[in-house]
């Protein structure tokens, strides 16, 4: 893997002090669509430098809980801070500020179809306006050398493989640095094999950066190996992380059934609980 020393470098000479509550927490939140609650009344935290994996079944509410976060949906209740704000109740053009401080990974990856690699990843900061061009240009090459994809800049989506759109939207969610990631389903339909290597990505991502992230996925295996694995930046991959290294992860595991959290802890917990759903959810 490519050298990510400089980004790591800028990130961290960029990043805001630590906010002294958690990153995420949602306090009795609710959403109804069509009269269905979808989430009813659920709480979680997520601490800064944490990696929250969020399960639930297929129209548990898993998108919905990274649009709210967003401010992108209002919720009928609760409240809902981040990094210290109240998404919750901010008006329109300072949810526009805080969304700068966040990046996401959509569902399907979302990219412009009709856009290049580089424009895909420059994008946000070519809409803000704020950075000059020829610094631009050195952030997207080095957002790009991170997901080993700096030989893309000039192709189109649809040149590039899925486990590719895929590594190109971690790259866009990156580029300004965000203080928290949101990935919807990053390796949603792909093959276990570049599954893999997305997971690898994210396990650099969380240990060279330290952000804090919400993962929705369908894959429990994904979870389990990003709470065993540590990037060894010496070999440049993913590695089984030692017993003391495993203690330093800050991962948990959050699902949602019917509207509720019926989990929020670490894997640990998870294997110990005597939960029948969740027990047979884990098998
Ligand atoms: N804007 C909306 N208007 C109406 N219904 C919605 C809206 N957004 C979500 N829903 C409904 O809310 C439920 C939860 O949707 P959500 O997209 O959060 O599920 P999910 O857990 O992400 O599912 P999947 O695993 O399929 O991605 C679904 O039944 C969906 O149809
Ligand atoms: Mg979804």
């Amino acid at each position: 893997m490519a050298d990510s020393t400089s980004l790591a470098e800028t990130s961290t000479a960029l990043a805001a002090p630590a906010a002294a509550g958690p990153d995420i927490r949602f306090e009795d939140v609710a959403i109804t669509f069509e009269r269905e609650p979808v989430l009813d009344g659920i709480s979680f935290a997520l601490r800064h430098g944490e990696t929250k994996a969020i399960f639930g079944i297929a129209g548990a509410g898993k998108s919905t809980i990274l649009k709210l976060s967003l401010g992108l949906m209002r919720p009928d209740q609760g409240r809902i801070l981040v990094l210290g704000e109240e998404v919750s109740a901010m008006p329109e053009a300072d949810l526009f500020e805080l969304r700068r401080r966040l990046g996401i990974v959509f569902q399907e990856s979302a990219l412009f179809d009709s856009l290049t690699v580089r424009d895909n990843v420059a994008y946000r900061l070519m809409e803000e306006d704020v950075v000059p061009p020829e610094e631009i240009e050195k952030r997207v090459r080095e957002a790009l050398r991170f997901v080993e994809l700096e030989h893309t800049l000039d192709l189109l989506p649809s040149e590039l493989s899925g486990g590719m759109r895929r590594r190109v939207a971690i790259a866009r969610a990156m580029i300004n640095q965000p203080e928290i990631l949101l990935y919807d389903s990053p390796t949603g339909g792909l093959d276990p094999v570049t599954s893999t290597t997305i997971v690898e990505l994210l396990v650099k991502q969380r240990d060279v950066f330290h952000t804090s992230s919400l993962l929705v996925t369908h894959r429990l295996q994904d979870a389990f190996t990003m709470a065993s694995h540590v990037f060894d930046p010496q070999q440049n991959c993913m590695v089984r992380a030692t017993p003391e290294q495993r203690q330093q992860i800050k991962m948990t595991f959050l699902i949602l059934h019917e509207g509720q959290v019926i989990f929020d802890g670490t894997l640990t917990e998870l294997k110990g609980s005597r939960d029948e759903y969740i027990r047979e959810y884990i098998s």
